[in-house]
């Protein structure tokens, strides 16, 4: 099949991590008879450089021709970069949030999978790892309390502030199917985190996961309240497949999931919408201390390649391959520095992508 696929190399390392993906992304093509064609799409510090804004109405419309958006990572060193002098309104991030916004992303995955080669990068106990984890964040990302109105006012001197929690039914759903349709993809089970014992906004959110659960008899769903939730992920990880949230939760355990693994270097992210267009990205930065020095990690990278085989181009073997290759060259024992141990071989950023591919 052939697919037109966005590609934003960004800053810092995004342009020497795209690349290896980019590499890994051909292989595919060649072993599986495919036909990717790429436009390069300018986006943050690059975009501010050559066009003067982080994001120009040529750049959203490139990547809303495409089948998918695979990104590096956009930024720069806040110290030293000319970038950060600008206003915040015109600064790289900004660019970031606009193309969330404008290809209306509002479905964040986070996979946290804990490589049995990398156990020991991980902070918990070896008995509470037992063979490992593997569960996925669906967090909703264009609603609650992030988007809803705010305000200060002052009366008799005290100052107080208002920040709104809204979500309505529909918003709700269409997360809520997002979620149901990737536990089919895995392992059958969702579990949605709230805190209905307090929030009406929570009262709701479960009452319309359950009504979609009723077209998932195939799908396990359980409700976890979010305090629990955040104590369950470092006393037992093993128990979650998919864990389905609202925004600010999202957010928060989203983070500590990804911590429990240890290693930043190796997590992907995917951000859809209600099409097959999605947003795929590393969930680090641009690491500008380590740019242009074959250092970095592009593993990330190359898995978020792989989730953009898997959600917006429906290649699931492919995207199985890519990942079983991650994981023959972590056995192998090859390591970029991030995640270098004792015996294993130290190697660069192009050294991994050449393995990956070859593998
Ligand atoms: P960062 O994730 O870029 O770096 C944190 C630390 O992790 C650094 O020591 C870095 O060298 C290391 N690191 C990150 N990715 C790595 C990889 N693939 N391989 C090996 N080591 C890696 O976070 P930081 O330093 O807070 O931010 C740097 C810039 O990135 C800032 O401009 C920030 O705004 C931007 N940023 C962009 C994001 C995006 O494009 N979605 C997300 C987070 C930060
Ligand atoms: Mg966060």
């Amino acid at each position: 099949m052939e697919y037109k696929i966005a590609l934003i190399p960004g800053d810092g390392i995004g342009p020497e991590i795209v690349a290896e993906a980019r590499k890994v992304l051909d292989k595919v093509c060649e072993k599986y008879s495919h036909k990717f064609s790429y436009t390069e799409v300018l986006l943050g510090g690059a975009s501010i450089d050559a066009h003067g804004v982080p994001l120009t109405e040529e750049a959203i419309a490139q990547a809303k021709a495409s089948d998918a958006v695979l990104m590096g990572s956009i930024g720069g060193d806040a110290k030293t970069s000319p970038w950060y002098k600008l206003e915040p309104s015109r600064r790289p991030e900004a660019g970031l949030l606009a193309i969330r916004k404008a290809l209306n992303l509002f479905a964040n995955l986070r996979p946290a999978y804990l490589y049995n080669e990398l156990r020991d990068a991980c902070p918990l106990r070896d008995e509470i790892i037992g063979d490992g984890f593997d569960m996925i964040i669906v967090r909703e990302l264009t609603g609650g309390l992030y988007f809803g109105a705010r305000k200060t006012t002052e009366e008799n001197g005290v100052r107080t502030a208002v920040d709104t929690l809204s979500y309505n039914e529909n918003e709700i759903r269409r997360i809520a199917i997002k979620a149901f349709e990737i536990a089919r993809k895995r392992r059958n089970k969702v579990t949605s985190v709230d805190k209905a014992n307090v929030l009406d906004s929570s009262r709701l959110w479960r009452s319309v996961v359950e009504d979609v659960a009723k077209d998932y008899p195939d799908v396990t769903l359980e409700h976890m309240l979010v305090d629990n939730c955040a104590m369950q992920l470092v006393r037992d990880p093993k128990q979650f497949d998919v864990i389905l949230t609202e925004n600010m939760f999202g957010d928060i355990l989203s983070d500590e999931a990804s911590m429990v693994t240890g290693s930043i270097g190796m997590l992907s992210s995917a951000s859809l919408n209600e099409t097959k267009l999605g947003l795929y990205e590393p969930s680090h930065g641009s690491a500008p201390d380590i740019a242009g020095q074959n250092k970095a990690n592009p593993i990330a990278t190359i898995l978020s390649a792989a989730m953009m085989l898997r959600y917006s181009l429906d290649l699931d073997k492919e995207a199985d391959a890519v990942e079983v290759a991650v994981q023959k060259v972590l056995t192998d024992g090859f390591r970029t520095g991030d995640i270098m141990s004792d015996g294993c071989k130290l190697v660069g950023t192009k050294e991994m992508g050449d393995l990956i591919a070859d593998a």
